[in-house]
């Protein structure tokens, strides 16, 4: 399920010092499940507020987010929280890991407070294994570098197999080697998982490679076209 994302009128106004301003600008746009999307853009220029509004983190001031026909609006916080829990694996540039717990708990954590209906250690482990650190499962996060605390975030994002996977700026802080292996690591979840992925980057030769590019600024989409990528 969760092919298609639609976005109609979304506009987003923060009040910042009693005034508003509005960073997204009565934004229209369509993702589908079946390409990876990049979003550029100049600092400021909304890109972050946009994948927040798309995974419900953060609530609209106006305008609709419909995943196929489940208009985000009309969901309460209750059945927002599973919504995200079940749809949506978020990865961010800082990676976000609890410094105090194991690897193997990190990608846990998730699980924590819901129940499914499939063994939670033994898919643990599995997507640790995917990620190529099941060494590591006892390693506190302090004890990885940043490519791999990067994968064990990434872990942690599918461990409750999302439809869509939403990063922002994945590869930011790490090395073009790394950027290479986390990037080709989403490309890999994107296409044997079947997750849909949206990924926000600094990056153009990253974004060029992605299926779809969509250039932000001031809150506002300028440019939509392909990348090199082809279905
Ligand atoms: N919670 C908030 N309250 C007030 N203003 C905010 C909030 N979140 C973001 N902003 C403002 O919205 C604008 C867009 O921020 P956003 O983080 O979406 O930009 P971005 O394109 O992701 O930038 P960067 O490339 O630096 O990450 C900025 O001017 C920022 O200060
Ligand atoms: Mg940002």
């Amino acid at each position: 399920m969760n092919s298609i994302i639609q976005i109609k009128g979304l506009t987003q106004v923060f009040s910042n010092s009693g005034n508003d301003e509005t960073i997204i600008h009565q934004l229209n746009c369509e993702f589908s499940k079946n390409e990876i999307t990049a979003i550029v853009g100049p600092s400021g220029s909304g890109k972050s507020t946009l994948l927040s509004l798309i995974g419900s983190l953060e609530k609209p001031t106006s305008g609709t987010i419909t995943f196929d026909d489940m208009d985000l609006n009309k969901l309460k916080n209750a059945e927002l929280s599973s919504f995200r829990f079940e749809e949506i694996g978020f990865v961010f540039q800082q990676f976000h890991l609890l410094p105090s717990l194991s690897v193997f708990e990190n990608v846990m954590a998730p699980f924590l407070t819901k129940k499914v209906g499939f063994g939670k250690n033994e898919r643990v482990k599995e997507v640790i294994q995917q990620v190529g650190l099941e060494h590591k499962s006892r390693a506190l996060p302090s004890q990885l570098s940043g490519g791999q605390q990067q994968r064990i975030a990434i872990a942690r994002a599918i461990v409750n197999r999302p439809s869509w996977i939403l990063a922002d700026e994945p590869t930011g802080n790490l090395d073009s080697t790394n950027s290479e292996l986390i990037f080709d690591l989403l490309v890999d979840l994107h296409e044997t998982q079947r997750c849909g992925l949206i990924f926000v980057t600094h990056d153009l030769n990253l974004a060029r490679r992605a299926h779809r590019i969509i250039h932000m600024q001031d809150g506002r989409i300028v440019e939509d076209k392909k990348g090199e990528r082809v279905c």
